[in-house]
């Protein structure tokens, strides 16, 4: 006789990112939606919809409906799937949603358009991804208005769910891990109540902003780590989200499947050794200071990995990287699991998804995640989600640096636009997001599906599209840059 043990268990959750422009990307680089496997994530969400002028949720890519398809059709090999729109991610700034959320109007349109964008194109829900509110260009004001966009959401969503008779739709964000930034930013209680997931973007923690060597996604504080440095970590920042109110099970713990590097200035290789600058870009992502986690397993053939409270940095010749592998996986994900909602991945695109780079099968990074966490059959369905972003640091280290070793790649860590200098936050990934604004003819006529830098206008660029030319736009502020094809910041780097 069998006996059926039903447990009230959690249901934890693996949350992968997918992103609308890692398609662009060269030879075993270029990721495809036939490159997702509808069985390896709880969750996917797709990075990113936008907020047009008037409001409403709205594409960012010039074949997302097709991308969208795509991946909702995954639901159909894999009935557990749940698939979620991100909206907004560091690219897009704060401007749309500072507007959006300015009147309780402007907050309707958007949550109307939004239920029937997400329903129309077959989502279960929205990811939103505002870096961030009162932060970067958003008055203070904005810190309650995201609260009350939150529960706008979930009133409505809750409502129309009863109207259709369908599940309701899931409310995620995803949140900064920087201690400062979490007070500035949110009320945190308050939106833990009405968001079904908050993804805790716990990396990027360091960067070459520093000056020296540091670990991106510590996952606990260094045994020498005094002041600040003692914050940057993601036990810190999930345990100071739970002290404020929010219940673990809906924390999710953000890892990163890239690593942050860095060129070495002189011998020393350990953590806070003098940099130069970025390391090189990867032959694959482009972007100086970034690797996916299969180009780190190109270079680590032949490099020093040493690990320190369980994460690991390896060096070879110059170069330096702080990431997260097989090892780190099972140090990060097992303790956590006791005590959070589940695990955010970004991004599907930068594991080894094709198997061809790391020798250990395809996905083998978020394989090893999902391997951690505990598989027991729902029976009460979570919602669950998602993602992010962090930020961070920057001033205090500056003066281990000579002015004379900064010339190369590395600008000046802190932009002086930054409305708040002690927050330089970085972003995970590349950043496209970008606004078709005109379709014109002539220049595609005879060039590859692709994106193309538009000389004449720094923060224009063309998208290629069988033919067609899409003339698309940066979101303010950010310039178009072929080596990484995204939008990124015009003075991080030459
Ligand atoms: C990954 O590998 C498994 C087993 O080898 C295979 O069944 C699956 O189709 C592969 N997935 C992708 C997306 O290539
Ligand atoms: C709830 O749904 C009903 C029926 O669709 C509608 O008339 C009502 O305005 C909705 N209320 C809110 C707060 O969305
Ligand atoms: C709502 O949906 C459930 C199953 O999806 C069905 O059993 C039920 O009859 C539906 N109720 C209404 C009022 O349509
Ligand atoms: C985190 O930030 C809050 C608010 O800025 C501050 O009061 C608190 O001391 C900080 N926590 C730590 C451990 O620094």
């Amino acid at each position: 006789m069998s006996k059926l043990i039903l447990t009230a268990v959690s249901s934890f959750s693996l949350m992968c990112y997918f992103t609308n422009w890692a398609q662009y990307r060269k030879d075993k680089g270029k990721f495809l939606t036939s490159d997702v496997d509808p069985h390896l994530c709880t969750h996917i969400i797709f990075a990113f919809g936008g907020i047009d002028s008037t409001n409403r949720l709205t594409t960012t890519g010039h074949n997302d409906f097709q991308l969208y398809k795509s991946i909702n059709g995954l639901k159909q090999q894999n009935p557990n799937l749940k698939t979620l729109l991100a909206v907004g991610g560091w690219a897009a700034g704060s401007e749309s949603f500072s507007r959006m959320v300015s009147t309780q109007a402007s907050r309707r349109a958007f949550i109307q358009s939004s239920m029937e964008f997400l329903r129309k194109n077959d989502f279960d829900g929205l990811d939103l991804d505002w870096e961030y509110p009162a932060q970067r260009g958003s008055p203070q004001s904005d810190r309650h208005r995201f609260s009350l966009l939150c529960k706008e959401l979930r009133e409505a969503y809750e409502n129309e769910s009863k109207s259709n008779n369908q599940s309701r739709l899931l409310i995620t964000a995803g949140v900064s891990a920087a201690n400062e930034s979490i007070s500035k930013s949110y009320e945190a209680a308050e939106i833990g109540t009405h968001l079904d997931f908050i993804n805790v973007m716990t990396y990027d923690f360091r960067g070459t902003w520093e000056g020296v060597t540091g670990h991106h996604s510590q996952l606990t504080k260094m045994p020498y780590d005094t002041g600040r440095d003692l914050y940057l970590n993601a036990d810190f920042a999930l345990k100071r989200w739970h002290g404020l109110g929010v219940p673990a099970n809906k924390l999710n713990m953000g890892i990163a499947a890239y690593g942050r590097t860095f060129q070495l200035a002189g011998h020393s290789s350990h953590i806070g050794a003098p940099i130069i600058g970025p390391a090189s870009a990867g032959a694959f992502t482009k972007e100086p200071g970034f690797w996916s986690y299969y180009e780190i397993c190109t270079f680590l053939q032949g490099a020093t990995v040493r690990y320190t409270q369980g994460v690991p940095y390896a060096t070879k010749h110059n170069e330096w990287v702080g990431y997260d592998d097989e090892n780190s996986c099972v140090a990060k994900v097992s303790p956590q699991l006791n005590n959070f909602g589940g695990a955010f991945v970004w991004a599907l695109d930068l594991d080894d998804f094709s198997g061809l780079f790391c020798g250990a099968g395809n996905y083998s990074f978020i394989r090893c995640l999902r391997s951690q966490l505990p598989t027991q059959r729902q029976t009460t369905m979570r919602p669950t989600q998602r993602q992010t972003i962090t930020t961070m640091k920057p001033t205090q280290r500056q003066t281990t640096m000579k002015p004379t070793q900064r010339q190369t790649t590395m600008r000046p860590t802190q932009p002086q636009t930054n409305a708040n200098p002690t927050q330089r936050q970085t972003t995970p990934q590349p950043k496209p997001a970008a606004v078709p604004s005109s379709n014109t003819q002539g220049f595609c006529a005879s060039r590859a599906n692709g994106l193309y830098a538009k000389p004449d206008a720094p923060s224009s660029f063309y998208s290629c599209d069988n033919g067609v030319t899409y003339i698309m736009q940066c979101v303010p502020a950010l310039v178009f840059r072929q080596s990484c094809l995204c939008c990124d910041w015009p003075w991080i780097y030459s």
